[in-house]
């Protein structure tokens, strides 16, 4: 049977973040309630220069070669901050990267669920069409407002995949299960460009959905835990993904119950240092856990968790590759957190409130303080301008 997965997959995060413990501090509450409770280290803070479309942009542009330019016919961009109500983040991406115009480029929307949507019509567009590749991007700016109960969940980044036959990285396997509801945990209105969110119901559905696609997982297919060497888990924050880890654990003996937890805890430490990136989180985990286990075998099974408040979630899974490791980009990433700047809490409330003019007047950004390749140089008669920095 062909074989259908990730064959490349990339990450970028924005140049700025802040300090959890100084935040906590200017929020009077205690440090560990942040690093602990929630579970967060630092905290990505995107410049006005950063959206979805150069975060996702910048992510794809470390993995993209002529042969993906060549091949990739279909763009999907999952997000739940697109800049437009109609053209999709997918066609900016598209050009930016200069991809072949015979190509499909289309976004995808459903809270933090959308780049696990475009992974899996990617796997059904390879099936028909084996020498394609798809490009998979998952990008998200988390915005709950300052002073708010969820502003310690805030974070912004992005995660590209291509998607091939023969992948380099992870074969898919089959058995998916998927489950929606409509629910109100959390939700953004068009006019609002801060979510809303009932906090404490949005843990209990999130548990609530894992135990019930595991649950029909293991009953479709006669797996139990013992079978993975690891799950990974949308991550809104770093506490989330353990509160339901900790549900299942008691099913698996105790040196399974180890490994599950110590791949957990490596699985994390990424978003622990970025924050939710809604769409990315899931695959920023996976990343986490790929690139920081330097001995994880080839052949192991990766379950993943993927949750979209609103709410769909899916448990499905993937084999890793035979020498995945040297088709990483750990090199990069590694320089990518050792660059970044740390802002103080005041510098960040102040990056927060700048936003773009919300009446359509022209603006002209100084990308120069931006060290991304790709950024936002401004707004001219409502069109967002793009600059690639390297062309
Ligand atoms: P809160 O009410 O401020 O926090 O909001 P809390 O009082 O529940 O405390 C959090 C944890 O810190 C608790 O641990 C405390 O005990 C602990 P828990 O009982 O939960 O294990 N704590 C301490 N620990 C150590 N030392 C201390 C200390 N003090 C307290 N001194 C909440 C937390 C997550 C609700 C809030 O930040 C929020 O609303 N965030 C946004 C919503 C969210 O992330 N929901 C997650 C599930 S929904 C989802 O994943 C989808 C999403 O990504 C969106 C999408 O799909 O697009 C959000």
């Amino acid at each position: 049977m062909l074989k259908i997965g990730i064959d490349k997959i990339g990450f970028y995060a924005p140049h700025l973040y802040v300090d959890m413990n100084k935040l906590a501090v200017a929020r009077n509450v205690e440090p560990e309630k942040f690093t602990i409770g929630i579970g967060q280290e630092k905290m990505a803070v995107p410049p006005i220069t950063q959206d979805a479309v150069t975060l996702a942009a910048n992510a794809a542009l470390e993995i993209i070669d002529e042969d993906d330019k060549e091949k990739i016919d279909f763009v999907i961009f999952g997000t739940e901050s697109g800049i437009d109500h109609s053209k999709s983040s997918a066609v900016y991406v598209h050009q930016l990267l200069g991809l072949k115009p015979n190509a499909r480029a289309v976004e995808v929307k459903q809270a933090c669920y959308g780049a696990t949507a475009g992974l899996q019509m990617a796997k059904g567009h390879i099936a028909l069409n084996p020498d394609s590749k798809v490009l998979v991007l998952g990008a998200d700016i988390a915005r709950y407002g300052l002073n708010t109960s969820g502003e310690a969940t805030q974070g912004a980044g992005a995660v590209a995949m291509v998607i091939s036959a023969d992948p380099k990285i992870m074969a898919l396997e089959e058995n998916n299960v998927y489950y929606t509801n409509d629910i109100m945990d959390f939700w953004r209105p068009i006019y609002s460009d801060q979510a809303f969110v009932d906090g404490k119901f949005s843990n209990e559905q999130y548990i609530a959905f894992f135990n019930k696609v595991w649950g029909q997982y293991k009953e479709m297919t006669g797996h139990a835990l013992e079978d993975f060497e690891a799950i990974c888990y949308h991550l809104p924050y770093t506490k989330m993904g353990l509160k339901a880890l900790r549900t299942v654990l008691e099913e698996a003996p105790e040196n399974v119950q180890d490994r599950l937890k110590e791949n957990y805890q490596i699985s994390t430490m990424y978003n622990r240092n970025v924050g939710n990136i809604y769409t990315g989180s899931l695959y920023l985990s996976l990343l986490s856990l790929l690139e920081r286990k330097e001995d994880l075998a080839s052949g192991s099974r990766i379950g993943m968790f993927s949750y979209g408040s609103g709410a769909v979630g899916e448990f499905f899974t993937g084999v890793l590759q035979p020498n995945y490791r040297e088709h990483l980009h750990l090199a990069s990433h590694e320089s990518l957190f050792a660059s970044r700047k740390e802002v103080s809490v005041e510098e960040y409330e102040e990056i927060f409130e700048n936003t773009l003019p919300k009446d359509g007047a022209n603006i002209e950004l100084d990308i120069e303080q931006d060290p991304a390749p790709i950024c936002l140089a401004g707004v001219n008669d409502h069109m967002r301008q793009y600059v690639n920095k390297n062309n």
